[in-house]
């Protein structure tokens, strides 16, 4: 059986936005959950400044209660001081962020887009240099919502001055949901093509119900690398109209569907879904998951 890597970023992208607070100790029970569901790797928080992404505070003590052993696990490093917390913390992995347009690169690191090349090209570097694995996201790869829709060369430019900065992965993010399964097949195929389907993975968001349907593109291209977020929880704050993640329980499902292999156990998967929900305090899940309580006998706790 094929096997497709899930990386969970709920933890990350979905908690960023979340109206409550979560505490790190319920942050790191929720990451030992999903490692504990079969997720190989998560995202399991963001090193930024606590006033841009309030809900991120406290990452440094987040990553002191995780066993690093236990998964792949991986942080956002948005600048030079976000990677030197994170490796202070331990962490074995990090991911640089790179938007695809000028504007939206203002909006959320706060550089312009040659000056936001610059410091991810810097600390990749220095990330390879100290031992550390490396993902570059390049977001708002379809569309931006400040300068609207992003021409596939463009992405293909940023990809390779990652890979090219030592990126091991370069993560397409569709952040605000806006891609479709036509564009989808164009972008991951035309990225395929130039670098080759293991070192790209693809982020996708589900604003317009969409994110399965281009996923299942992205699969149809070669790409074996997905992140997603558990419950379907996510969004950036700085990104308007961004909705959910492609929710962890709908792609596992549609992978085990299709004859991959991911690791992921649905059943307990479940659970941490509907945990989740006590955690943000409102009911969270994909649009599989009805199906999922039916087959696995559960009852929606959260009433979703
Ligand atoms: N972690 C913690 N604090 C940080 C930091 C980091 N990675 N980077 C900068 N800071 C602090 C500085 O020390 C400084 O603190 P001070 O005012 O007490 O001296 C303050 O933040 C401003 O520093 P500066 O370098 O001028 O940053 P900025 O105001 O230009 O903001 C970012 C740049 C990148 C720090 C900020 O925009 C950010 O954190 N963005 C994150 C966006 C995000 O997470 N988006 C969602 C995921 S894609
Ligand atoms: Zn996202």
């Amino acid at each position: 059986m094929e096997r497709v890597i899930v990386n969970d970023v709920a933890p990350r992208d979905g908690l960023q936005n979340e109206p409550a607070a979560v505490s790190s100790a319920d942050r790191v029970r929720l990451v030992n959950a999903l490692v504990h569901a079969g997720l190989p790797a998560v995202e399991v928080a963001s090193f930024v400044s606590p006033t841009a992404v309030p809900n991120m505070a406290g990452a440094d003590e987040l990553v002191a209660g995780l066993d690093l052993d236990r998964a792949r696990f991986s942080a956002l490093v948005p600048n030079r001081k976000g990677y030197e917390r994170a490796r202070a913390a331990g962490m074995r992995g990090v991911a640089v962020v790179l938007a695809a347009t000028e504007t939206m690169n203002v909006r959320n690191i706060n550089m312009s887009l040659g000056r936001a090349v610059q410091v991810c090209t810097e600390v990749l570097q220095q990330a390879r240099h100290d031992g550390l694995a490396t993902r570059a996201y390049v977001s708002t790869a379809f569309e931006c919502p400040f300068e609207g829709v992003v021409a596939d060369s463009e992405v293909e430019r940023l990809a390779a001055a990652m890979f090219a900065a030592g990126a091991e992965e370069v993560v397409v993010a569709d952040t605000i949901g806006a891609g479709n399964p036509k564009r989808a097949k164009e972008l991951f195929g035309r990225l395929v093509a130039a670098f080759g389907p293991s070192p790209l993975a693809a982020h996708l968001h589900d604003t317009r119900a969409l994110a399965l349907a281009n996923a299942w593109q992205a699969l149809e291209c070669g790409i074996r690398n997905f992140d997603a977020s558990a419950g379907g929880l996510g969004g950036c704050p700085f990104a308007p109209g961004a909705a959910g993640n492609l929710a962890t329980e709908d792609l596992v499902s549609l992978l085990q569907q299709a004859g991959f292999h991911t690791g992921v156990d649905l059943a307990a998967l479940l659970s941490v879904v509907e945990h989740i929900g006590t955690l943000v305090g409102r009911p969270v899940g994909g649009r599989s998951l009805p199906w999922l309580q039916r087959r696995n006998g559960t009852q929606n706790r959260c009433g979703g």
